[in-house]
């Protein structure tokens, strides 16, 4: 219940899926939470307001710095502190690599990447005068396999794990760490296109994908994400979570 007692975290991407899942996980386990999104909280965020008194959530995009900024400044002024914060916003992108055009691969690699970038460049800058804190990007298994028509996408996630790694290294001796998780495929509005009948042949062949016959969901990588967040989480740092069902540990065979 108090893994996160006396926490500030400041989420994005949560007025839906991993990120929404994630800020009322961590409301329930003490922390106060500042949820930012380009869309408005609506009802999602309202489970997380009523579990944590206080919270507070505004809009904005990760790709403007200046937004983002404002968001940190917000954050400190009201509540004099970070202590976690969760690159959740993000979006997919599906195409080949002959078929993408320039401002579908700066769309993406804006958001996926450079928002999460921007986000933890000014969040670091607060929890470097405390002396302590922890950032969870969120990347991907597509980070770390190659798929066939997710060129921006994949590429977007590896950098990801790659930031991850750079940021721990430049952290190491200020007390902050920095991890990413890497969900294989979960049930949420971002693979909601998958329910449609013209991509249920694919949807079946990725739930398979997973040694364990199914998609993730929200919940059991919001699981993941508080571990690395709390203090239980203390010695990791600089390290992709695999949390993927199985997906990348190998392939069922029909026997
Ligand atoms: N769902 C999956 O299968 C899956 C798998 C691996 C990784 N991920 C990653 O998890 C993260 C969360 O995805 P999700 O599945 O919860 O998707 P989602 O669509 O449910 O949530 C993403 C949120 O990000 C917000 N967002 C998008 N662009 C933004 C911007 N420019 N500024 C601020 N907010 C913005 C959206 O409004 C949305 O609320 C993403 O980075 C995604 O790539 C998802």
């Amino acid at each position: 219940m108090d893994r996160l007692k006396d926490k500030v975290a400041l989420v994005s991407g949560a007025a839906s899926g991993i990120g929404n899942a994630t800020a009322l996980r961590f409301a329930q386990e003490g922390a106060t939470v500042v949820g930012f999104d380009v869309n408005e909280g609506g009802e999602a965020w309202q489970a997380v307001a009523s579990c944590a008194k206080g919270s507070d959530f505004l809009t904005g995009d990760v790709t403007r710095e200046a937004a983002v900024i404002s968001a940190v400044e917000r954050a400190v002024e009201k509540f004099g502190r970070i202590d976690v914060l969760v690159n959740a916003a993000g979006v997919s992108s599906y195409g080949a690599t002959t078929d993408v055009d320039e401002a579908e691969w700066d769309r993406v690699m804006n958001i996926n990447l450079k928002g999460s970038f921007l986000f933890a460049k000014h969040a670091a800058k607060s929890m470097l005068q405390q002396g302590s804190g922890s950032i969870v990007h969120i990347a991907s298994i597509e980070g770390m396999v190659g798929l066939n028509g997710q060129i921006t996408y994949g590429t977007s996630k590896g950098a990801v794990i790659q930031m991850t790694r750079n940021m721990a290294a430049d952290f190491a001796k200020s007390g902050i760490r920095v991890n990413c998780v890497c969900p294989g495929a979960i049930e949420t509005p971002l693979t909601a296109a998958l329910q449609d009948e013209s991509m249920r042949a694919m949807k079946q062949q990725m739930e398979e994908a997973h040694l364990m016959g199914r998609f993730g969901e929200a919940d059991e990588i919001a699981n993941a994400i508080l571990f690395l967040a709390s203090d239980e989480a203390s010695f990791i740092t600089g390290h992709p979570l695999v949390v993927d069902g199985g997906w990348t540990a190998g392939t069922l065979l029909s026997l």
